[in-house]
């Protein structure tokens, strides 16, 4: 195994609530382990550019409360060419960098994946996107903090939707998967919850609200992830009034407030735990792997399982959250 002693560290992808005490965590992990640490910035942009400046104690102080990335991030284009990673690999070598700590999500990952195949270059992962879908690990860095932004917004939202005697289609984020809709939806008391991951009914949800839901309740919430196959929130809430146009529907996109915020406190420890844990295995040879908690452990999944090996949404929740909400 031969010795690290330059490690770099970068963030990439959509950024999520935590990643500022993971790269705290990393830079002070590693300066106690006498490396050299060096911020590459706006992910693999940043590589291919040579922005890249080495971290000191004091580059990471006051940052673990502060929502986004110091280092910023990007989606990286270039790096998807075989050009543009001999480019980073480059930079990389001038600044004898021997070792890199990743944190990202899926597309982060995919990346580091060819990168070590093509110049044997030692990755290791940090899960942070707010969507929690990467297996490995129990929650992602940011999941939690987006969940409670979403559930402080869906309380403001339920204040009006009574009011008024409105239904409510609350979008939230979830390209692929439904985790925050799922969590945010129970934690609200949403009435529904639709999932990239189950099938949407439309006549059927149209049933519903026509008959068994209007005679219990005059108001209530519809989380909707983005990715749900039956479309996003306004797409649903058209077909719903087309079918029961007596309802009085309402949309909101919460967009990206999702990702920003001040990270909770099981962010911030959570991001804490990895970012030492990742310096600690590079150490002791551990590459291409995702730093995870699962049931209480720390594992290390490599990269191409945690992208392609699909974790599932607890299905007996959702199921749960209907009885919950009749
Ligand atoms: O992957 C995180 C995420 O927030 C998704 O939930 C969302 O679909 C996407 O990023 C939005 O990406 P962008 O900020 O690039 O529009």
């Amino acid at each position: 195994m031969s010795r690290i002693s330059r490690i770099g560290v970068f963030t990439s992808g959509g950024d999520s609530p935590g990643m500022n005490a993971a790269i705290r965590a990393v830079v002070r992990t590693a300066i106690f382990e006498n490396l050299e640490v060096f911020g590459i910035y706006r992910g693999y942009e940043g590589m291919i550019d040579g922005q890249i400046e080495q971290m000191y104690s004091n580059s990471v102080s006051n940052i673990i409360q502060r929502g986004g990335t110091i280092l910023k991030t990007a989606r990286s284009k270039r790096f998807m060419e075989k050009e543009g990673r001999l480019l980073a690999y480059q930079n990389l070598q001038n600044h004898k960098i021997d070792a890199i700590v990743a944190i990202g999500g899926n597309g982060t990952f995919t990346g580091a994946c060819e990168f070590d195949k093509e110049f044997d270059f030692p990755i290791i992962g940090l899960p942070g996107t707010i969507d929690n879908d990467l297996f490995g690990t129990d929650a992602t860095i940011g999941y939690d903090t987006a969940v409670n932004t979403v559930v402080e917004a869906a309380d403001k939202i339920r204040d009006t939707a009574t009011s008024h005697d409105r239904l409510f289609f609350i979008e939230v984020m979830g390209r692929d998967a439904g985790f925050i809709a799922l969590r945010s939806g129970i934690a609200c008391g949403a009435e529904f919850i639709l999932v990239p991951e189950t099938t949407t009914y439309i006549d059927n949800l149209a049933r519903l609200l026509k008959h068994d839901w209007r005679k219990s309740k005059t108001s209530g919430i519809v989380i909707v992830a983005e990715g749900d196959d039956a479309g996003g929130a306004y797409e649903i809430a058209a077909k719903m009034k087309e079918r029961v146009p007596e309802l009085d529907t309402r949309v909101t996109i919460l967009g990206h407030i999702q990702r920003g915020g001040s990270p909770s406190a099981y962010d911030r420890v959570l991001a804490s735990t990895l970012g030492y844990a990742a310096v600690k295995g590079l150490l002791n040879g551990q590459r291409s792997v995702m730093a995870g908690i699962m049931d209480k452990e720390m594992v290390f999944t490599p990269f191409e399982k945690a992208i392609k090996h699909h974790k599932d949404i607890n299905r007996q929740l959702l199921e749960m959250s209907r009885i919950l909400a009749l």
